[in-house]
């Protein structure tokens, strides 16, 4: 077992030279630690994830079992490219569990943001733990801790992160191949391990993911105006050169409606917000300067696309007051 302190004389890894010595010394304490055994990984596609099971392919192949649990609120496309990235081009061994229905009927008519956060987070450690009970032979729970994580638990800061996040029955062995990285070097590591930039540069992504950007009660209809909204606007940033120069970007869909005109009919329709923050660290944000044309642009595109949505608003609200977050 690794320790959990980085020791002082381990350089800040801030190039390829430096990544790929991490990952050989990295592989190699990975199959004294695991052996022949099994190890299984909760894959969500986020970058932790994602270059913990790059890692671990790297080192035990097909002995790593990952699961893809898609909860229904993931943005568009992003349950197709962990296939795609991970079985496809990787061959990593990959269990797709489709739990689009269980969440969202759990989910159905609950409106308060914490109670909906606590259902996904419970619901999540409830398949993963059901899949886990199907495999034979695992002996180790693969987990995508990273450095703030440890340093984060340590002083309380935070509650709900990788640290201790594992049902205890299951009662395997923890591997954490990044534990003692910053993010900055979890990035330079994943690039070095061969992962896609759209994956190793990823703006973070809440663990309830669209579930706290679709307000109040979900349903699926705003859910998917959601998604829709969503991706226009990555789409829109990304060919005009904002998606590395905006920390996060997304869209949110409030549950109230408001009168509107389409196709020369009265409409009466939910609104996208779009939320766009800098910041250092997420504990206070500014809201930078968007072209208004290109926000004209989108907005034409949102509401003349994504059907249910008639109006696009903007968010100005720096945090403080405004969290990055509307839930
Ligand atoms: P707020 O909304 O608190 O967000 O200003 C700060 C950063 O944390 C992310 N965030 C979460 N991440 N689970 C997560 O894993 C959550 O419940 C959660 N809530 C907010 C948010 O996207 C932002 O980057």
């Amino acid at each position: 077992m690794q320790t959990d302190v980085r020791p002082e004389s381990m350089a800040r890894i801030t190039n390829e030279t430096l990544a790929k010595a991490f990952i050989d010394e990295q592989i190699e304490a990975l199959r004294a630690q695991i052996g022949s055994s099994k190890v299984l990984l909760a894959l969500s596609g986020g970058v932790d994830s994602s270059v913990t099971a790059a890692f671990l392919i790297k080192a035990i192949g097909k002995n790593l079992v990952c699961v893809h649990v898609n909860h229904g609120l993931l943005r568009k496309g992003e349950p197709e490219q962990v296939i795609k990235v991970f079985r496809d081009e990787l061959g990593a061994e990959l269990i797709y569990v489709d739990a689009v229905d269980r969440f969202l009927d759990k989910l159905a008519g609950v409106s308060e943001p914490e109670q909906k956060r606590h259902i996904i987070g419970k619901e999540f450690i409830e398949v993963f733990a059901e899949e886990a009970a199907k495999l034979d032979g695992i002996k180790f729970l693969a987990q995508g801790t990273i450095y703030p994580d440890i340093l984060e638990s340590k002083d309380g800061i935070k509650a709900h992160h990788n640290v201790g996040g594992l049902p205890p029955e299951l009662n395997f062995e923890l591997v954490e191949p990044i534990k003692l990285l910053y993010k900055d070097e979890v990035r330079i590591v994943g690039k070095a391990l061969g992962l896609p930039d759209n994956m190793v540069y990823r703006q973070p992504f809440p663990g309830p993911g669209l579930g706290v950007r679709c307000t109040g009660a979900i349903t699926r209809d705003r859910l998917e105006a959601l998604r829709e909204s969503d991706a226009i606007l990555r789409e829109e940033f990304a060919k005009n050169g904002l998606a590395d120069k905006v920390w996060q970007f997304f869209t949110i869909v409030p549950d109230y409606r408001s009168t509107g005109i389409k196709d020369g009919k009265r409409s009466y329709e939910w609104p996208a917000v779009i939320r766009a923050v800098n910041t250092r660290d997420a504990v206070t944000a500014t809201v930078p300067e968007i072209p208004f044309s290109l926000l004209q642009h989108i907005t034409a595109r949102i509401t003349a696309e994504v059907p249910g949505i008639n109006r696009v608003l903007f968010d100005l609200t720096p945090k403080p007051t405004g969290t990055i977050e509307w839930e």
